[in-house]
């Protein structure tokens, strides 16, 4: 008995032991499948898994952190206020410790290559650029003392201890030095030429008759150390200039508020970087500023600060001008949406410049989407063409340039624009596209 019950035992359908054996059958059929249809080496399989499944994950974090981040704001001190201070009263401290590392490196070498050396002028050139560096610093100390004066005024903490020390941001200052040149100087007319011409003759355009009958305002968020700002104002318009960076605000400062002439202040530039000179006379020479001091009655206004939050009020500017600026924006749509709002209905967003994309955005989208986004929101674009080569605080006598190919445009708000037109992707939300309208 027991042995015929053993001996049927293996023909009975075992329920579990089915299953099994069809998902294992459907494994290998699937796989089989899979490696016939789409010949992957398993590298490549293993990449694409790799891809595929963190995604959920970043966009857990990505909720999270977004909720987190008024949180974490109270953590992220020192303040760009306070970096900017310290890196510009630090600036000969920071520079004169690069110079010590060339002075180390040279004095490395054998005795016959520091004859050599001695032959070129070498040590005496090193020296050289600690003497102009002395010139460089009697700038930027003004501006740490502007810093200074600001932050007391406005009851800015500064958190001038250990943590800024560390904060400094040395390139930023030299940045700045190098935009006095291309904003300021007559050496930098030639990048002013490549780029101010199109805004200011699409503004003159837009609007002929400049005579105060009507508020025009213009906003130039990311203005920089505004010298197209102040030419826009020049032409009749009310301005209003806008920068987060209070490394160029310090600046837009001295300029404003602390030149009484052309040619004030001489600074040399170029002595940054050793590279691509043709002589020590090129990398040494001195360039002054302003070639143009700011008339104290001009339409000319600054809020610095987060061009998010600064201008929350609706329908305010008759034109935005970003020069440079959106490929700022951690989040493009943020940028987006702001300037259309500010916008009065029939008013014109101007933009010109590359896609140097900042840090990590939301998304670094390419020109054709952008575009596209501007769309999504509701702008016409009226006019767009890509610009001839321009260079950004380039050193014209130096062996090296390099060159962005701007993209302008003209986009329009329409005045009837309380319904944007739909999106005509499925999946963008509802919320979103109805933003711009409210
Ligand atoms: C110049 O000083 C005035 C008064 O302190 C200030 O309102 C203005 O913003 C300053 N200009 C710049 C460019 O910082
Ligand atoms: C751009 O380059 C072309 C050809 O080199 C030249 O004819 C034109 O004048 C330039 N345009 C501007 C705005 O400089």
């Amino acid at each position: 008995m027991s042995s015929s019950a053993q001996a049927s035992q293996p023909y009975k359908a075992n329920p579990k032991q089915t299953v099994l054996t069809f998902l294992i059958t459907l494994t290998i059929f699937s796989l089989v499948a899979y490696f016939t249809f789409f010949p992957l080496r398993p590298s490549l399989l293993l990449r694409r898994l790799h891809r595929k499944l963190p995604k959920p994950f970043y966009r857990l974090f990505g909720r999270i952190s977004h909720a987190l981040q008024p949180l974490l704001v109270h953590f992220s001190a020192p303040t760009d206020l306070a970096v900017a201070i310290r890196s510009f009263s630090d600036y000969s401290f920071a520079q004169q410790a690069a110079l010590d590392a060339k002075w180390r490196s040279f004095e490395r070498m054998g005795k016959r290559h520091r004859r050599l050396g001695q032959k070129l002028g070498w040590r005496a050139k090193l020296e050289s650029v600690e003497g102009k560096l002395e010139a460089n610093s009697r700038v930027t100390d003004e501006l740490a003392a502007l810093g200074m004066e600001r932050a007391r005024k406005e009851g800015v903490p500064l958190g001038l201890g250990m943590r800024s020390r560390f904060a400094r941001q040395d390139g930023r200052v030299v940045e700045v030095l190098k935009h006095f040149v291309r904003d300021w100087s007559a050496e930098g007319k030639s990048e002013r030429d490549a780029l101010f011409p199109p805004i200011l003759e699409a503004l003159e355009k837009e609007f002929p008759k400049r005579d105060g009958a009507e508020e025009l305002d213009v906003l130039v968020p990311g203005c920089g150390l505004a010298r197209l700002a102040y030419e826009i104002a020049s032409l009749g318009f009310s301005v209003e200039a806008n920068d987060f960076s209070h490394f160029m605000n310090l600046a837009s400062s001295l300029i404003f508020n602390r030149t009484q002439s052309i040619n004030q202040h001489t600074i040399h530039p170029y002595l940054h970087s050793f590279s691509h000179h043709r002589s020590i006379e090129n990398m040494l020479r001195p360039i002054s500023f302003p070639d143009v001091v700011p008339p104290k009655g001009i339409d000319l206004h600054f809020e610095p600060g987060d061009f998010l939050k600064l201008f929350p009020e609706k329908e305010t500017h008759s034109a935005v001008v970003t020069l440079f600026f959106i490929d700022t924006a951690s989040n493009l749509c943020d940028y987006l949406e702001t300037i259309w709002r500010v916008l009065k209905p029939g008013g014109i967003w101007i933009n010109e410049g590359p896609l140097l994309y900042y840090g990590n955005p939301g998304m670094a989208l390419p020109l054709e989407d952008v575009i596209r986004l501007a769309e999504l929101m509701g702008f016409v674009i009226e006019d767009r063409r890509t610009l001839n080569d321009s260079k950004y605080t380039a050193d014209d006598e130096g062996m090296y340039s390099f060159a962005y190919h701007c993209e302008f445009w003209v986009a329009r708000k329409p005045v009837n624009s309380l319904k944007p037109p739909p999106p005509t992707s499925s999946n963008a939300s509802p919320s979103s596209a109805a933003t711009p309208s409210q």
